[in-house]
């Protein structure tokens, strides 16, 4: 057992010895976050990242999120603490289903652009014509020709959601988010009226029949952006990545934020269903591990250039 306090510390010596930032997304263990150079949801970390003057960037998140990281900043070394850190929406679109669906859908003669929600791999990206985050989703949507159908990956879910906001219908790709995908709309309704008031947060990766009983619908950067609009102290019930609660703690202290579905637990706390496992491999340990020996690194690969472009178009300019 090491203490969480002299890792954080160790991390802290690291840093500055090894010439590293460390990044680390809101889904990521509280005391990561809190030792992290830069904390954000997705669109802001991959803006935060080219802007670091330092040879190193350790990534604590997941695999897409660090080749991201070294596609818009390829003279960095960019260090993942967990190479085995994926996404199960990543997962959930491989590159020859990919291109296939693509070559069925030209056979057909059909006129379309594929946008690709960035949890994807690298390589998908390199086929992909826009890469939309959470953050930036509806005005990336806005900017594909009207006259063009809409392909879009890998997130159901989301997809869905983004027809409704912006009117233009979409292919969908059938991918979803482990952890999303299994909040129970019963257990919400019912921490709703156990929690007269609460008002329910949700991320569009959910399913439709929990947006649709939620109040207020947007991803993380956006969800904490809310909570700080309200001065009163209030309850919120988040449908979202547990960790998530930690930022929110932070930005606005004055409300009581209680997990969804965690709360309907018999301990009444937060219920293992509700963490990203693949976020969870980001440890302190590691983090310090990965900062005092330089690796696991993520190494260019010959698509990421491809992958840079439509990267770069999206999320930069
Ligand atoms: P955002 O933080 O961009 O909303 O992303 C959510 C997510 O699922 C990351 O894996
Ligand atoms: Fe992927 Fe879902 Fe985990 Fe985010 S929370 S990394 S979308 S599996």
């Amino acid at each position: 057992y090491e203490d969480p306090l002299d890792l954080m510390d160790e991390i802290d010596a690291l840093k500055k010895e090894k010439d590293a930032t460390l990044l680390a997304h809101f889904y990521i263990d509280g005391d990561i976050q809190d030792v992290a150079d830069f904390t954000g949801d997705s669109l802001k970390l991959a803006r935060d990242a080219v802007k670091v003057e330092t040879s190193t960037i350790v990534f604590s998140g997941v695999h897409f999120m660090a080749e991201s990281t070294k596609i818009l900043s390829p003279e960095k070394t960019v260090l993942l603490p967990d190479l085995h850190a994926g996404c199960s929406l990543a997962d959930s679109c491989q590159y020859e289903d990919l291109l296939q669906f693509q070559e069925k859908l030209r056979a057909e003669g059909r006129d379309f652009e594929t946008v690709a929600y960035i949890n994807t791999s690298a390589k998908v990206k390199s086929l992909c014509d826009w890469i939309v985050t959470s953050g930036n989703a509806r005005e990336i949507i806005d900017r594909v020709p009207a006259d063009k159908e809409i392909l879009f990956v890998p997130d159901q879910h989301l997809g869905r959601y983004l027809q409704e906001v912006t009117g233009r219908q979409m292919i969908l790709w059938p991918g979803s988010c482990m952890v999303h995908e299994i909040f129970s709309v019963q257990d919400l309704l019912r921490a709703k009226k156990n929690n007269p008031g609460s008002i329910v947060l949700a991320h569009p990766e959910c399913p439709h029949s929990i947006l649709e009983v939620s109040d207020f619908i947007g991803g993380t950067e956006k969800l904490r952006q809310y909570v700080m609009s309200i001065k009163e102290p209030g309850t919120f019930l988040i449908a979202t990545e547990a960790n998530m609660i930690h930022p929110l703690e932070k930005s606005a202290p004055q409300h009581t934020y209680l997990p969804v579905p965690g709360i309907m637990a018999s301990s009444g706390e937060t219920c293992a269903c509700n963490r990203c496992p693949h976020m969870a491999l980001n440890t302190l340990q590691k983090v310090r591990d990965c900062l005092k020996y330089g690796k696991p690194e993520i190494e260019w690969q010959p698509y990421f250039d491809k992958a840079r472009d439509v990267l770069e178009r999206s999320l930069l300019q």
